[in-house]
């Protein structure tokens, strides 16, 4: 029986950090086993927003390649590949440009909510808005099916499947399929300050790559319950971060329900928990760390695991490139 094609990606902008852990890698890594899966590591889309910044995007490629396969991603089972190696992402842009009104772009809530983020206003780039229909052609280069990703990303699988009923309806056909977005269930964690969403521009994130001590200095300056002001007040779980992460990342359920006991009804300090949770992650963290160093030494085994991916990459999205411009009677 043919395997599920799966398509999902990153953009190269930063090392990765325990939100994509919870949210994106640990469902990777079991879908590699069931499915044919793709990782891109989209440098092209990182560019709409760091285009003045070409080294950064460039050095993070590599980071975000360390991360996956310290945490399991393995190349032999998940095709891992760069984004601007594809040509045939930019043309299937290209074409589907014709097939989205400027108003429809503009209507994208994701794309708005970070031009308001970010402050862009009426100076952002036709290459930003436009980067929801380069995410169309990601996913349907490869006729992927089922694209896993957070809930800010339902609004490029929408569009996406607007474009692909578009598409086979006006070129009659039926070449590019719709995609579904697969969403986890922990797919969000909280900042360290508490904030809904740990992100790197939002400097609340702890990385993959945090040393113990960087780790160690997150940990105690993260975000509790603000009435818990003496050791004997009770305190509070909802919105405490530091309950939410030991409940994802330690693996002592029995020992996290005695400290949740003891802190509700008082008598139990925020640095006694903090040191907890910090021992906990430091044992989740301390293989991933040892595992990255291994690879980041070897810049030379990482391109070359880039190349191969890529490569094959490559050769299935021209094979899809070519039935699509059949389609469109592109084919001289
Ligand atoms: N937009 C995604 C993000 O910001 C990254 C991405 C690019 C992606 N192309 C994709 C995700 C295709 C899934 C499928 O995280």
């Amino acid at each position: 029986m043919k395997k599920t094609v799966v398509l999902t990606g990153d953009r190269p902008s930063g090392p990765l950090h325990l939100g994509h852990y919870v949210g994106s890698l640990v469902s990777r890594v079991a879908l590699q086993e069931t499915t044919q899966q793709y990782v891109m590591i989209a440098d092209v889309q990182a560019l709409t927003d760091n285009f003045e910044n070409p080294e950064k995007v460039h050095n993070n490629v590599y980071e975000v390649l360390a991360d996956y396969l310290a945490v399991g991603i393995d190349p032999d089972k998940t095709t891992i590949f760069i984004q601007s190696m594809i040509p045939a992402i930019p043309e299937l842009t290209m074409y589907y440009m014709n097939l989205v009104t400027l108003a429809r772009v503009q209507r994208n809530p994701t794309v708005k909510n970070e031009i308001k983020q970010k402050g862009y206003g009426d100076t952002v780039t036709a290459g930003f808005v436009n980067y929801p229909i380069n995410q169309a052609a990601d996913i349907t280069a490869f006729q992927a099916t089922v694209v896993p990703v957070g809930q800010d990303q339902l609004p490029m699988i929408e569009q996406t499947n607007e474009i692909v009923r578009s598409f086979n309806r006006i070129y009659k056909t039926n070449v590019l399929k719709e995609a579904e977005a697969l969403i986890t269930k922990t797919a969000r964690l909280s900042g360290i300050d508490g904030q809904a969403k740990m992100s790197k521009s939002l400097g609340n994130a702890i990385f993959l790559k945090d040393t113990a001590d960087e780790v160690a200095q997150k940990v105690r300056a993260m975000y509790t319950d603000p009435n818990h002001i003496k050791v004997d007040d009770p305190g509070k779980l909802e919105g405490n971060t530091v309950f939410e992460y030991l409940d994802i990342f330690a693996t002592d359920k029995q020992k996290v329900q005695e400290l949740k006991d003891q802190y509700q009804k008082g008598g139990l300090g925020d640095m006694k928990v903090k040191n907890y949770l910090l021992e906990q992650l430091n044992a989740f963290l301390d293989p991933i760390r040892t595992c990255r160093q291994e690879y980041t030494k070897d810049t030379a085994y990482l391109r070359e695991i880039l190349l191969k991916g890529t490569g094959h990459a490559h050769e299935t999205s021209q094979n899809v490139l070519t039935q699509i411009k059949q389609a469109m009677h592109l084919v001289y």
